[in-house]
């Protein structure tokens, strides 16, 4: 299938954040950029994120035609334009006079005006202000043709306490809850005595105050995720409303942890994030597992295509060392992004602030200017190359396996206390399973728990602490119409309020697991387990396990794995358990990447499972591809700073992209077309 953002375009998209209001002054900037930017192949910028005090320089005085011109300018270039709606950064003026939009932190203290994202969601004089300057944007511009895309806000994030939002969310719960009592029932809130009495004594989490009911922490996350999601629901409310038709995406960033991006991507059209990894701070095909993981979490938002909104050209001003990118990370890095499923490779920014904060950060053209810069020149081979990749617009990813990362989950269960709090290790679990199969060359989605899993042939669903409302279902009817699931450790504790389920866990899946959890262990650092083979075939191998070992009893589930020490040496470390069709993994103590691997290897081979081009890949070889109806693409990238060699020869596919031969150069990528 073809699915392509901007149909128009027929081609991927190349370009970045553009910020001319900085360069107003200075008109002959604007004609070097559209001048450097035709060479280097860009065909579209993110325009006016931050530019509010220059489209309104007093309040109701708008003033868009400067931006008009740049927009027909850069459209008569054939540079597209994915105008923003400026509310993540507001004029002096606007806080003057209307101190209400200023944010209020959790000890009740109320901000000045400065910085950015950091207005409150719920104040209505700045709901209506956004309203507003998004209506006159959208009326004035939506119809140029050079205006293809809606970029809404600026990663929106964090949370206000003012009294308005203290309404906002005591409203919320009356309609979530209806009674005061059902409030006090589910949050357990005769423990402590902390009985309400009216919905009016209910007041956000914060450090003066309550910060130990975890199912008011809970809620409080769940509000500040909806306040961000309406708040940008109205915005593009707004912009229909004007009679705006172009798609509408916004920026996200990383796992911030105050929106649940599962629920953000449904008022959106297009999926998209902002990607900086560290690279070249550990061995690259380690940091690369983080922006794969993230990209396929963005392509499985939505299931289609997404964009990268930004990254960096060069090194960015605001992590601890700014390293340049070494030659060829660019490519890959961007290149990484169009195997996910990007149809863009985008930057922030174009050129470089003179001043402020992000004078230094790297971009496209530097202060000095001049085109033979190294930088400038990257960028345009790496405009060039996406030019060579045009036809891979739109196409789609399959993926039989599925890893299933959870943001509610992931707000209870680190908020829980116990039974580690020097460090769950959430995250990096879900990673485990997601690099085991990604090292078979998987094509990989990562959903929430709230999306289906029918389409998958295998599950991975680790540390699923929680389970959210119609979960237990789901996964049993997955696994009764023979999929395989694989469970872990710390399993179906408690229910969507933070309660623990009593008669025993996982709750719900312990027939499909076969098994009971009884307790579980909080390893030290320094402490160690071992998890020994059953069967004792040869090459049956020992692995570390830490942190984490859940102790089990089992009913019909098969022991594969036994503890090797302490006092529950020899009781089950992992199971198997054939349920209906289809079968259920569990996975006891947080074991090392090993385990993972070889486990994934031989459930994969069991379920009939097998990526494009070989079984095992070498470290730091990554293989993706991209479906249309026409083609496979096999994208093969080597994220080691070494050759690898990794022969290509057979596979019977057209040599699209990169450099033959049986060796992988550094950082370099290979795209192959299979034809059906
Ligand atoms: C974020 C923001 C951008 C810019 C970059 C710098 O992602 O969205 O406006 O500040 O960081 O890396
Ligand atoms: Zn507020």
């Amino acid at each position: 299938m073809m699915d392509k953002i901007i149909p128009d375009t027929g081609r991927l998209l190349y370009g970045g954040d553009y910020n001319p209001d900085q360069w107003l002054d200075m008109p002959e900037i604007l004609e070097a950029d559209i001048r450097m930017m035709k060479k280097a192949h860009i065909n579209i910028v993110s325009l006016g994120i931050f530019a509010w005090a220059k489209l309104e320089p007093e309040d109701g005085v708008y003033d868009l035609d400067w931006l008009g011109e740049i927009i027909d300018r850069l459209y008569e270039n054939g540079i597209f334009t994915n105008l923003a709606t400026p509310s993540g950064a507001r004029p002096h003026w606007l806080t003057d006079r209307y101190p209400e939009v200023l944010r209020m932190d959790a000890s009740r203290t109320r901000a000045r005006f400065g910085g950015r994202h950091n207005h409150c969601f719920t104040s209505p004089v700045y709901r209506r202000k956004v309203r507003e300057i998004n209506q006159a944007l959208a009326k004035r511009f939506d119809s140029h043709p050079g205006v293809v895309m809606w970029h809404i806000s600026n990663e929106y994030s964090t949370e206000c306490h003012c009294p308005l939002c203290q309404d906002a969310f005591r409203a919320w719960l009356k309609e979530r809850y209806g009674t005061i009592e059902e409030v006090n029932r589910r949050w357990n809130n005769a423990f402590w005595s902390h009985l309400y009495q009216s919905f009016d004594q209910i007041e956000s989490p914060g450090p003066l105050g309550e910060d130990a009911v975890h199912g008011l922490n809970l809620d409080w996350k769940r509000f500040v995720s909806e306040q961000n999601v309406d708040f940008c629901r109205e915005e593009i409310r707004a912009l229909r409303d004007a009679g705006a038709v172009k798609p509408a995406t916004t920026n996200m960033m990383y796992y911030f942890p105050w929106i649940n991006y599962h629920e953000l991507a449904k008022e959106l059209d297009v999926a998209s994030w902002d990607n900086y990894p560290c690279w070249h701070s550990e061995p690259e095909s380690r940091t690369a597992v983080g922006p794969a993981m993230m990209h396929d979490i963005m392509r499985s938002l939505k299931k289609r295509p997404f964009l990268m909104l930004e990254s960096c050209p060069s090194a960015t001003n605001w992590q601890s060392v700014s390293k340049l990118k070494r030659p060829g990370m660019l490519e890959a890095e961007g290149l990484q992004a169009i195997a996910h499923g990007s149809d863009s490779v985008m930057y922030f920014q174009i050129r470089k602030a003179r001043g402020s904060s992000e004078k230094f950060h790297g971009s496209v053209i530097d202060h000095y200017g001049g085109e033979d810069d190294r930088v400038y020149q990257d960028c345009c081979r790496m405009g060039g190359t996406l030019l060579s990749l045009s036809e891979i617009a739109g196409a789609d990813t399959r993926s039989d396996a599925a890893v299933i990362y959870d943001w509610e989950n992931k707000w209870a269960m680190e908020d829980a206390q116990g039974p580690r709090n020097q460090g769950l290790f959430y995250l990096e679990t879900v990673q485990k399973s997601y690099k085991a199969f990604r090292k078979l060359g998987l094509n990989v989605d990562v959903i929430d728990m709230t999306q289906t899993l029918d389409e998958y042939k295998i599950v991975a669903a680790p540390m699923l602490y929680m389970f959210r409302a119609g979960f237990q279902e789901k996964a049993r009817t997955f696994v009764q119409n023979g999929g395989t699931l694989i469970l872990t450790y710390w399993s179906g504790v408690v229910d969507e309020n933070d309660l623990c389920f009593l008669g025993g866990t996982p709750s719900g899946l312990m027939d499909v697991a076969g098994l009971r959890s009884t307790e579980i262990d909080g390893l030290y650092d320094q402490d160690k387990n071992t998890l020994c083979p059953v069967s004792e075939e040869p090459g049956g191998r020992k692995y570390e396990c830490r942190h984490l070992c859940q102790l089990v009893k089992t009913t019909t589930a098969k022991p594969l794995y036994v503890y090797g020490e302490d006092f529950y040496a020899g009781t089950p470390a992992a199971t198997v358990n054939s349920f209906g069709e289809g079968s259920c993994y569990y996975i006891c103590a947080d074991a090392e990447q090993a385990f993972y691997d070889d486990l994934y290897r031989s459930i994969c081979q069991e379920a009939g499972v097998k990526g494009p081009v070989g079984e095992d890949l070498p470290e730091g070889i990554e293989v993706t591809t991209r479906h249309t109806d026409e083609a496979e693409y096999i994208f093969i990238q080597n994220f080691n700073a070494v050759p690898v060699r990794f022969p290509l020869q057979d596979t019977g596919a057209e040599w699209l992209f990169g450099e033959k031969g049986e060796e992988r150069k550094p950082f370099s990528t290979v795209v192959l077309k299979k034809t059906y």
